[in-house]
Order: structure tokens, then sequence, then C-alpha cells
């Protein structure tokens, strides 16, 4: 298979990569390695295997059309899995029209070329904060998702209805899935896991937002990717699917873990939660597991220790 990837350089879309050049697919990876975060991270991420012959890749911008169009032309993918975007809810916050052109443009570029060139399955990388403050734990795929509270989370859910467009007008098979807080080698470095374990590491402060009683349903890598990569070969004409650990993880225990991994104890300052942050964030992954076969099996201690191994053998 002939897969496109956006965003393969960063942290899952490296992930998906590899996954998909170890079974024999070709991946033709687009990444415009935008500097949200260090873009010597996301050479990185692909120095193992941008050398594959089954790997191609473009140094392109998914909100140009005519930048996509060429490359669609040109390589032709059979799917599509997208994950570029600009990510993070409090950098939204800050960058509204920037994510509003990444993610909203983008993603009506990547459809629109899609839907053209035939593209057998469509899988867009959707987010749990489409959820806001929902009241009901876990949340499930029919809740009410009405309600965003930051712009992060409201390009993903018109994404996801650009999706359902697509898949009605013009029978473009899509899954939105909706991915809760991943984590694990080669980590984002502006999310908690990768900034608490650095600080503790490094013996720097470490900002801790409101009492600790925050909870995130923090899921290993490892899971999503075969979540991901599930959905591309299940081809369903529309789905919205959440992919979590179902486990969430109070913020005091979550430092305590690191903690005691690192073999330090952290400095801690207290800051109020940031506006945009939600309260908890619990996946129900009964539809992941019915219709994908989803089942996460790296629990948060263990996911943890191969995240600082990792990020241990990176700093020497
Ligand atoms: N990591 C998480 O916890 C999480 C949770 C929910 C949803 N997601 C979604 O999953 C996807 C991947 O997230 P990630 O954590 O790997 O983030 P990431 O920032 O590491 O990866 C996104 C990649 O997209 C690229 N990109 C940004 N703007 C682009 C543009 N205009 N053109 C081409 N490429 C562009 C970036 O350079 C980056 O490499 C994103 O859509 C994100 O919103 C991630």
């Amino acid at each position: 298979m002939r897969i496109l990837v956006t965003g393969a350089a960063g942290f899952i879309g490296s992930h998906i990569s590899e996954t998909l050049l170890a079974r024999g697919d070709e991946v033709i990876g687009v990444d415009n390695f935008c500097d949200y975060y260090d873009p010597l991270i996301k050479e990185n991420n692909i120095s193992d295997f941008e050398n594959n012959k089954y790997f191609r890749l473009y140094r392109a911008d998914i909100d140009s059309y005519p930048v996509m169009n060429h490359i669609f032309n040109k390589e032709k993918p059979q799917k599509v899995i997208h994950l570029a975007a600009r990510a993070g809810v409090r950098a939204s916050i800050q960058e509204p029209l920037l994510f509003s052109q990444v993610n909203n443009v983008g993603t009506s570029n990547l459809l629109e070329l899609s839907h053209q060139h035939g593209v057998e399955n469509f899988v867009f990388s959707s987010s749990s904060s489409v959820y806001g403050n929902n009241e009901k734990i876990p949340f499930a795929e029919e809740d009410n998702v009405d309600y965003p509270i930051s712009p992060y989370a409201a390009t993903k859910k018109a994404g996801e209805l650009l999706c359902h467009v697509y898949s009605h007008l013009h029978d473009l098979p899509c899954t939105c899935l909706r991915l809760f807080t991943v984590y694990g080698p080669k980590g984002r470095p502006d999310m908690a896991p990768y900034k608490f374990v650095k600080a503790v590491f490094e013996e720097q402060k470490l900002t801790k937002y409101g009492d600790g009683t925050m909870r995130r349903d923090y899921t290993f890598v490892d899971d999503i990717t075969k979540g991901i990569i599930s959905a591309l070969d299940h081809e369903y004409k529309f789905e919205i699917i959440n992919l979590g650990n179902s486990d969430p993880v109070e913020l005091n225990d979550f430092i305590a873990i690191v903690e005691s991994l690192v073999g330090k104890k952290a400095k801690i300052e207290t800051l109020p939660v940031p506006p945009g942050d939600v309260k908890v964030t619990y996946a129900d992954i009964n539809k992941a597991k019915k219709l994908l076969d989803y089942q996460p099996t790296t629990s948060f201690d263990a996911g943890m220790d191969k995240f600082v191994s990792w990020f241990g053998s990176k700093a020497v």
C-alpha cells in the first residue's frame, strides 16, 4: 500500500511511518518541520528510516493547496493518515489564527485531494480535547461535543465535521480518532511527560498547575500506533472512535511516579490551572475494542519506565 502520512516527522507520525515501513508499506511523508518545537528533534525522529527506499519525504505545507495537489498527482496515495497539525491547547490560545490556518485549511486540502484522487481510506487524528469539560466520565463518542474550550479543540471538532461531509457527499471512507494524551519515546517536548521528566532529571523547577488532582488518560504511543493502523486497515464509511488508555492518572501520582523512576525529588512550583485546560480526560474505549480490536496493553507505570529510559539514553 502507498500511504500518505502527514506530520510524518512529528512524534506520532514518525512512529506510524516506521511501523508502516516495517510491515512493507510505502510511506509518502509530508511535514514542514515547523518550529513549534525544535525542528532538529523532528530530524532525529525520522533518522532511523529516512533512507528507507520505501520512504519519500516532502518538506511541504499542508495548508498550500497547489503544493499538496502536486504531491497527490505525483504520488497517487491509496490511503491517507492525516496527523499534521498545530497541536497544543495553550499554544492555540496564543495563536488562534495560525491554528485555524493549518488545522482547518490543511484538513480541507487533504480531504478535497483525497476525494479527487479516489483515496480508499482517510484517517484523521482528532483529540480528546473536543470533549471540553464534559461532566460525564468516561467520555464516549456519542457525548455532546458542541462546547470546546480552546481554539485547538474547535479545529479538531471542525476536522471531524469536514470528514463527515466528504464521507457523506463523496463516499470517502473516513475514521476520526480522538487521541487521549499520547506519550512515549520521541514524545513532544511541550507535553507534561517530557517536561516533568526533563525537569526532575536536570533538577530544575517543575510547574504543577492546580492542586494536582487534575487527571489525564495518558496513552502509550505503541498502543496509539496500533489503533491508528487498525483504523487504516478497516475502512469504515464514517466513524469517530476514542483511542485512550481508559485509566486516568492524577497529576500528583504522575509526579510521584516520575520521581521514583528518575530517582530524584521534584522541585515543584504551583500555578493556577491555565484557561482552556480541562479537569479530566477519560476515554471510554468500548467502541475502539469492538471496531478496531483495540486493546491498550501498556500501563502508565510501564510506559513511563520506557519513556524515562529513552529520555536517559538521549541525555547521555
Ligand atoms: N500527542 C498527543 O497527545 C495528541 C493528542 C490528541 C491529538 N493529537 C493529534 O495527533 C497529531 C500528531 O500529534 P503529535 O503529538 O505527533 O504532534 P507533533 O507536533 O509532534 O506532530 C505534528 C507534525 O505536523 C507538522 N506540521 C505542522 N504544521 C504543518 C504544516 N502546515 N504542514 C505540514 N506539516 C505540518 C509538524 O512539523 C509536526 O512534525 C496532531 O494532529 C495532534 O493534534 C496528538
